[in-house]
């Protein structure tokens, strides 16, 4: 499939068919295509949860502006940020190069300072607001590979993160919900699927320099 194609066809579904699920495989592909996500110095700090249990969605759909999408779909994806970055988080990024690239971990101590060092930088609202923009590249990718996969999507930011947090348990892990997405097939009775896009026109869009 053609990538601006992919990016033709998929919109922001409104409104998804119920009786029909995303597959073990396709689920599998998705999230490899958010594992592989770029991140800042590759840190991934973020956790993803993919919620099917229904209950559990009726709940959250109180706290997400009563929206359809929640219940709806297939699967409901939950983007956590990790609020505060510790020491350890990117130890354990060290380490995991270390393993994976077969680096004696002496070498790579060195890089782990530096991260060390710009991370003690930053305030805890800027650690914050960093960590949960990390996020929204995994979103883009879930997206992207959504598309491609012909399975809808719904980016969405009308919820409310400190009840999922709750309901979630999330802030006892130290997590956040940045931001949520809906996937699953669209209803042939979703209006907005034959709308065409709103786009700001190139010129307007860009400037050469
Ligand atoms: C971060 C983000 C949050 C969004 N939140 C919602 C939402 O809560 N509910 C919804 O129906 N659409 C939501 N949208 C969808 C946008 O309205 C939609 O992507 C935009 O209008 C462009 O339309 P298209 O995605 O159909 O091309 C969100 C999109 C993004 C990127």
């Amino acid at each position: 499939m053609n990538y601006l194609e992919n990016l033709k066809w998929r919109y922001a579904t409104k409104k998804f068919d119920t009786s029909k699920k995303v597959s073990y495989k396709d689920l599998e592909k998705l999230k490899k295509a958010i594992q592989l996500s770029v991140s800042s110095y590759g840190l991934q700090l973020y956790k993803v949860l993919i919620i099917e249990n229904i209950a559990l969605r009726e709940s959250l759909k109180h706290f997400s502006w009563g929206q359809n999408q929640i219940t709806d779909a297939s699967h409901l994806i939950v983007f956590c940020n990790y609020t505060n970055v510790e020491n350890k988080h990117i130890d354990g990024f060290i380490e995991l190069t270390s393993k994976t690239q077969d680096i004696d971990i002496t070498n790579l101590n060195e890089y782990g300072s530096f991260i060390k060092g710009k991370i003690k930088q930053m305030t805890q609202s800027e650690l914050f607001n960093w960590t949960s923009k990390q996020t929204y590249l995994a979103l883009g990718n879930l997206l992207n590979a959504c598309a491609d996969l012909r399975i809808d999507s719904c980016p969405m930011e009308g919820f409310e993160s400190e009840k999922y947090n709750d309901i979630l348990g999330l802030s006892e892990q130290g997590l956040n919900a940045a931001v949520i997405a809906t996937i699953g097939y669209r209803s042939f009775e979703d209006y907005s699927q034959n709308r065409s896009k709103v786009r700001k026109p190139l010129n307007k869009l860009f400037q050469t320099l």
